[in-house]
């Protein structure tokens, strides 16, 4: 079959992988070929053990792959017969160096870009995937526009709204495609080639263009204003816990206004994930950068007050169980940053076992997912911290239970059965408001949640 245009993604990652395999399964008429350093995820993507877990995305693979969707370690081949290329490599906050723990290191960006000038012979459209520092495409078109050769190329940013656990389903019913294109005739007729992939299934009034500008601080600003709302509901948590009122309560009439709305208020241990905490301090960056230093005091806010609610966490800890936790094992439900997925990246979980482990407590971590990454952030601890699938082993002589991951396989388990396997008086500090708590003080538990009155046996 003659495919209509081929397009290339250069990063085969958590929104590299997915996307394309979406848009291959939606668009048969379009080959995607998705490429990557990192011969060992391309040679995952193409065998039945996916490098990611997500729920559905198997399906989405198996649909496509083979017919117009490959996996290939073969960049300048990708690159070479591309029309359009999406560049979708990590941009890691920069841990050297002017900006380091701000700035976005862009040196995966700009080595794309450096190789997609290299080989190409002919005009192509780049696209943006990856989340960017506002005007970043100027340096890439800038880049791309040394070329001896002549060659012209269109930059556009298409920034990608998905949350991990849901990315197929975000994908496949976006809230909104967005993207952001130069006002000129090349750069319009290149915005109408990416709209016409996405109006295969993105209903086109969901396809919102903008100017690249706009386009790039709308995908900082999006996460920073996600994030904003849940250190907003973690701080009136700490309130909560002072004044018996009940954070879930507050929550839940706050978000019956539709002003407010009810999603992203989940009082919980903090937020984690590779890019809340990233693109709110590029964004703070960018700020002072402008000389625009109480807005950016503003948003770094949101990261200290995430900071502080997980550390908090472990002193609630400390606290209920009489001002002591060295040589107590302490059962950590959940290592994955959020539920359904097996990504550990700026997890909370990872701070509350550093800070047991400061405490000299016995962290022993279960997951359904994330127990090959947890044993990768704790390579340098792996003889302090004991490691099972298998929740009723972690519980096993526990003083303690703490949720850290809002795994709905904990909210099933027998907790009578649990609770008869751990050393008494036995606890749970809930990090995400997801158990029974009633049900556990009456089983014997002292529970002990986030932003509501503690259940304690005297
Ligand atoms: P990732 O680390 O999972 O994947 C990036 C991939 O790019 C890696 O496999 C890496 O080997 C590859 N890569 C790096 N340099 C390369 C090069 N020069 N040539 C070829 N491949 C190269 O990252 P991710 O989570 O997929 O994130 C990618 C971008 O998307 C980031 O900018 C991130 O902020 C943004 N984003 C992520 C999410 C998410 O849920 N993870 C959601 C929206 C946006
Ligand atoms: C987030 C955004 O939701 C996506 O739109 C964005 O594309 C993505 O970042 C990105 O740029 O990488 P993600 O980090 O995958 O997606 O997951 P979220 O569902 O946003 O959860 C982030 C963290 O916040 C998790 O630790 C989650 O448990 C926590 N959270 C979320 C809360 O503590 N309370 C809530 O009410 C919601």
């Amino acid at each position: 079959m003659a495919f209509r245009k081929r397009i290339l993604c250069i990063g085969a990652g958590y929104v590299g992988g997915p996307t394309m395999a979406v848009i291959a399964d939606k668009c048969p008429q379009y080959k995607v070929t998705v490429v990557d350093i990192n011969r060992a995820r391309i040679e995952a993507w193409n065998s039945p053990n996916l490098p990611i877990y997500e729920p559905g995305l198997d399906a989405v693979v198996e649909r496509a792959r083979g017919r117009n969707l490959f996996f290939s370690a073969n960049i300048d081949a990708g690159i070479r017969e591309a029309d359009i290329i999406f560049v979708s490599v990590n941009t890691p906050t920069k841990n050297f160096g002017q900006g380091a723990g701000y700035a976005s290191d862009l040196q995966y960006l700009e080595q794309t870009a450096r190789r997609i000038l290299e080989v190409s012979d002919r005009p192509k459209i780049i696209v943006e995937k990856s989340t960017l520092p506002v005007r970043t495409a100027e340096a890439m078109e800038r880049i791309l526009d040394s070329t001896p050769r002549g060659v012209h190329f269109d930059v556009l940013s298409n920034p990608e709204f998905l949350a991990e656990g849901s990315a197929i389903a975000d994908l496949e019913n976006p809230d909104r495609v967005l993207l952001g294109a130069r006002d000129t005739a090349s750069g319009q007729k290149a915005l109408a080639e990416i709209v016409r992939i996405y109006a295969n299934w993105v209903p086109r009034e969901r396809i919102l263009t903008t100017n690249v500008w706009s386009s790039e601080l709308s995908k900082l600003t999006a996460n920073a204003f996600l994030a904003q709302r849940i250190s907003s509901i973690n701080t009136i948590s700490a309130l909560c816990e002072r004044t018996e009122a009940n954070v879930d309560e507050v929550a839940f009439a706050i978000g019956r206004d539709s002003r407010i709305g009810p999603k992203f208020l989940k009082a919980s241990v903090g937020f984690g994930g590779s890019c809340f905490k990233k693109d709110i301090l590029n964004l703070v960056y960018l700020c002072r950068h402008y000389g625009l230093m109480e807005v950016a005091d503003y948003w770094e806010s949101v990261v200290r007050l995430n900071d502080w609610q997980q550390h908090r966490f472990v002193g609630r800890m400390l606290t209920h169980m009489f001002n002591t936790i060295a040589g107590k094992r302490v059962a950590v439900f959940g290592f994955a940053f959020k539920a359904d997925t097996g990504d550990t990246r700026e997890t909370p979980a990872l701070t509350v076992v550093r800070d047991l482990l400061a405490e000299h407590a016995v962290p022993v971590i279960t997951d359904p997912k994330a127990i090959p990454e947890a044993r990768h952030d704790l390579a340098d601890a792996l003889d302090r911290v004991e490691f099972t699938e298998d929740p009723y082993e972690a519980v096993k002589g526990a003083h303690a239970i703490a949720v850290c991951t809002e795994w709905q396989q904990f909210v099933r388990l027998d907790y009578a059965k649990i609770f008869a396997l751990m050393r008494k008086p036995a606890f749970v500090f809930d990090g995400r408001n997801i158990l029974d708590h009633r049900k556990l003080y009456d089983v014997g538990f002292n529970v002990v949640p986030i932003g509501k009155a503690e259940l304690i046996h005297h």
